[in-house]
This record gives C-alpha cells, structure tokens and sequence, in this order.
C-alpha cells in the first residue's frame, strides 16, 4: 500500500523543489478524470469527452495544485506572509495553505463579487480578508504595489511556481488516457492556467511520453473577453464571478498556448454559462461552479460545428466546485420545492404527481 501524498512527492523530478524542502501540502491533485456518457448522446457525435473534475481538490479548485508550490517555495525562502488578488479560489486556496505553513495571508476581493463559498474559506483559515472597492485587476495592481513596500511573497499566478504546479494536472490527463487528448478545453481568466497546461503537456511532449500535444481551446465569459476583443477590457461583468477579469497578466503565455497548439479562444454569454452548468449537473451528476462550466459550452459549440471533429477526445477542466457558489445555483435552478405537511399522504401525492 502507498498512500497518495501530493502532486510534489509524485511529480518532485518535474517540479523545482530538493530532496530536503519541506512541502506544504494537502494532498491535492490526483483528481478523477471523468468520461461524459449522456451529454454526448444528446450532441448525436462521435466523441469521447472528458471532464478533469478539479473541484475535488482540496480547497474545491485547481488553485490547490499552484498553491503547494508557492507556499512550498515562500517557505523555504523564509516568507512569513502571503499576498493575493483574488475573485475567490486563490484566496481560499492562499488562506488554507498559508494555515497549514503557519503563515499569514493577506487576500484582496472584489467586494461583494464573490462567491459565499470562497468568502467563508478566506474567512475559516484564518487570512486578513481585505475586501477592495473595486475589481480582480484592481486588486492586482494594489499587491504588486503592496509587495514592494512590505516583506511578503505574492502567490498569484505571476509567482513562476504556481504554473509549476498546475502544469501536474496535464501530467495526470496524460496518464489517464495513456496519451495526450486531442482538443483541451478550459476557462480563461487571468491566463494563467491555460498556460501551465501548455507547459505541461509540453514537457512531457518534450521527453518523449507523448508524441503530441493538444490543441488549447480557451473559452471566456462575453463581457470579460479581453482575448476575443484583442485588448484588455475596463469593467469586465459576468455571473462567473471566477473569470470577471479584464487584463489577464499572464496574456503572452495564454497566446503562444493557443497559437502553437493550433486551438483558439471563443466567448460565451452568461446564460450560454448558466445553461452548461445546468446540463453538466442534471444529465451527468457532476456540479461544477460557473466558470468552469464554460469549458463544456465551448466543447460542445465546437463539437456541434465540426472544428472539434468526430472521433476526437476531448478533456474539459472543471476548474472548480459547484458548492462554491451556492447563490449562483439556486437562483437559477427552475426546480419546485413543493412544501407539505409531515404526513404520507401529502408526501405520497407529491411523489406520485411528481413521477416521469
Ligand atoms: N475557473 C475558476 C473556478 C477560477 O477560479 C479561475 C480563476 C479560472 C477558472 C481562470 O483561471 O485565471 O488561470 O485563467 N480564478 C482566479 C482567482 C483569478 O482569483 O481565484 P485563470
């Protein structure tokens, strides 16, 4: 028996830690590839499609694989604090890992543009929530600002080690399949994730374990779509509050991504958003929170048009879970809740009216 002790210890000769750094970590990645059964039918084409389902991290996002090695390397730089913008899940994963080093974390949100869930983590590990008038770029440039007067390691995406971690999950869809996929859909906020996956599938392209690389699909919420309209946007506005970004600071590396892997990037509207996330939950029983259903709504566009052609594998991250945002889900669910008495024959008729 071996028990599974974080993506560090399996993938510490593809990361840049030494044999006596000591690791902070949660056991996080190792999260289960999903093969969709329904949703497929109902799309009547001929393809495998897979969701990477990272809510089950940890924290209930990708966040996690990033974060145990920033906070890995911030440790054993002798930080004593971290600092992060965020529009809820790198604040919670920031909080919970800075908790487990016995270090303090300092998150700016977007106040009241986050999501309950990822409030109430901030808020339970302990980090100084700061809650700026103003939005994720904002924030942004209020801790590079902050980080230069005052001794503490920035753990967004910008800090090198957090892609470093991420890129472990191209590394798990690799072994899961036994080879790469052919198309990878994903979320596009703050770019960076985009680009770990790159990363990874690039390296292990690079060393010989595959003999090709996907092609990076990146898809963003129309009134946040920096990369749909060439240049960052001002007021960036959807319900997936995750991806209410307007200048992605890893822009580059989220380009070259799309470019060099022959994909693209498309733009969804926020009921497009909704109406995938729906769809995932009550045909696949799989929740996943807004913006990650995004990454299905762009699979099934281009699987419904043709650019992702039949006989193709397809892998969609569900960068998070659907209990992060509780609000967002209820509002939108159509579902009754029928009230009746504590009695059976009430609960009885509620049932029988109610079968299909
Ligand atoms: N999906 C979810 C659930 C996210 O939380 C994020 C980013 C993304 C997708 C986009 O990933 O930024 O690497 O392109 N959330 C960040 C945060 C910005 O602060 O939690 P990206």
């Amino acid at each position: 028996f071996s028990r599974y002790t974080g993506l560090i210890d399996k993938y510490r000769d593809y990361l840049p830690v030494h044999d006596d750094t000591r690791i902070i970590s949660l056991a996080e990645g190792n999260t289960p590839l999903i093969r969709l059964h329904n949703i497929p039918k109902l799309l009547q084409k001929e393809v495998d499609i897979y969701v990477k389902y990272e809510g089950l991290n940890p924290t209930g996002s990708f966040k996690d694989r990033g974060m145990t090695m920033a906070i890995t390397k911030a440790v054993e730089a002798g930080s004593r604090a971290t600092v992060c913008a965020s529009t809820g899940n790198t604040s919670a994963s920031a909080a919970a890992y800075s908790a487990r080093a016995g270090i303090t974390a300092f998150v700016l949100i977007p106040e009241g543009k986050i999501a309950l869930g990822k409030l109430a983590q901030a808020m339970m590990h302990g980090a100084v929530v700061i809650q700026i008038q103003g939005n994720f770029d904002d924030g942004m440039r209020l801790v590079k600002e902050v980080a230069e007067h005052a001794p503490i390691t920035i753990v967004n995406s910008i800090n090198p080690y957090r892609l470093q971690g991420q890129k472990t999950a191209a590394f798990e869809i690799v072994e899961a399949l036994g080879r790469a996929p052919d198309y990878h859909c994903l979320p596009v906020g703050n770019a960076g994730n985009i680009s770990a996956y790159w990363m990874g599938y690039t390296q292990f392209a690079d060393i010989g374990i595959v003999n090709k690389r996907p092609k990076m699909c990146g898809y963003q919420a129309s009134g946040a779509a920096p990369f749909l309209r060439g240049h960052p946007v001002a007021h960036p506005e959807t319900v997936a509050t995750a991806i209410r970004i307007g200048n992605p600071q890893s822009w580059d590396k989220a380009v070259n991504a799309q470019q060099e892997s022959g994909g693209w990037f498309d733009e969804f509207t926020d009921e497009d958003i909704l109406a995938a996330q729906k769809l995932l939950a009550e045909r696949e029983g799989i929740f996943c929170e807004p913006a990650s259903a995004i990454a299905l709504a762009g699979a099934m566009k281009d699987i419904n048009n043709g650019k992702i052609p039949e006989g193709s594998t397809v892998t969609c991250t569900l960068t998070g879970h659907g209990l992060k945002d509780p609000d967002t889900a209820i509002k939108q669910s159509t579902t009754p809740l029928i009230k009746v008495k504590a009695e059976l024959e009430e609960v009885k008729a509620a049932v029988l009216q109610n079968m299909n």
